[in-house]
């Protein structure tokens, strides 16, 4: 039987991890790690369709498994590593996926419940399941590979609770990446901007008609990403084709973490600049650089 040939990637044979894979871009990621010859298992919370995903894969003549379990809970994340090396033997790969999205409102209007559930799905699942995942990360030299956020880049006015849970993400990962290095282990994120989940579609959410048009007015590409085009990103992270990269924040965004800074409705006032500060303290030359235009006498003379 004709063996198929090594791709660039490396991924064949390996093993993988992907949390939230039941739907939107961990599916998408759990597809793509397959069809690069990844074995993969499937992990989600009970009730999500993890499964129907390893179902799929094991169609497409590739091989998977599920475990579902709640990996907020370190006990589950625990049982979720040891179902993927009992399974498959060994762990090369760990996607650190899972999570939720919220379009979410000023901090003094979110709740103790929304705050905790945000923190449980966001932070709490990647802590427990990359400290679980190391021992066995460390006998493959292996990856991992995080969901954060463009959201964590930087805090903005009405997602302060989710950009604050991807921040968390977004610096872990690059500490993690530091303490790990010496074990061989990578550890890198990608940051998706607006993506074309059910989250962002009218209809198919909370979000309005307007909301869906006008959250792409502020992306250069002016259109949001598709959870392929993520899982691209993943896939080449998780590769050999990234093996000098570690630490790194992959931005996947249409350009929009490059190009934001606009400020919607600011009162006139606070538009005032400080006109003619500057003046008389420092001018260019026409030949590049400053150069003291009406200094101050006294200054200039505690000088010499
Ligand atoms: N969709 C976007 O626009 C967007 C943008 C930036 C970042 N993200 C991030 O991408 C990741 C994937 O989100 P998505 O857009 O595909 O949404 P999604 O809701 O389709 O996928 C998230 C999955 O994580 C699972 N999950 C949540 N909490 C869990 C837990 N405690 N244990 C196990 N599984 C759990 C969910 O059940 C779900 O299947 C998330 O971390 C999200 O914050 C999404």
């Amino acid at each position: 039987m004709a063996t198929r040939k090594k791709s660039e990637f490396g991924l064949e044979g390996k093993v993988a991890i992907v949390t939230g894979a039941g739907t939107g871009i961990g599916e998408a990621a759990a597809h793509k790690l397959a069809s690069l010859g990844a074995r993969v298992l499937c992990a989600g919370l009970p009730g999500d369709p993890v499964d129907e995903v390893a179902q799929a894969i094991k169609r497409r003549r590739g091989k998977a498994d599920f475990f579902e379990g709640d990996l907020s809970d370190p006990f589950q994340a625990k049982a979720c590593i040891a179902h993927a090396v009992n399974t498959f033997g060994r762990l090369d790969i760990l996607v650190s996926n899972a999570g939720v999205t919220l379009c979410a409102d000023a901090a003094e209007t979110i709740g103790d419940d929304e705050f905790l559930r945000t923190m449980h799905a966001n932070v709490f699942t990647t802590f427990f399941i990359m400290r679980e995942a190391l021992p066995a990360l460390k006998k493959t030299h292996g990856c991992i590979v995080a969901t954060g956020s463009v959201a964590g880049l930087k805090g903005q006015p009405g997602d302060v609770v989710y950009g604050g849970t991807k921040g968390f993400v977004n610096a872990f990962v690059q500490g993690l990446a530091v303490e790990q290095a010496v074990h061989g282990i990578r550890v890198n994120a990608v940051l998706p901007g607006v993506t074309d989940t059910a989250l962002t579609h009218a209809g198919r959410s909370a979000i309005t008609k307007n909301e869906e048009k006008t959250m792409t007015e502020d992306i250069p590409m002016q259109r949001r990403g598709t959870v392929e085009e993520i899982a691209n990103a993943i896939a080449f992270l998780a590769s050999d084709l990234a093996s000098y990269i570690t630490g790194a924040l992959l931005a996947v965004d249409g350009g929009y973490a490059v190009s934001w800074g606009g400020v919607d409705e600011v009162p006139a006032r606070l538009k005032r600049q400080p006109k003619g500060e500057l003046e008389g303290v420092l001018k260019f030359t026409r030949h590049g650089g400053f150069k003291k235009n009406n200094p101050d006498p006294r200054a200039e003379r505690g000088r010499h």
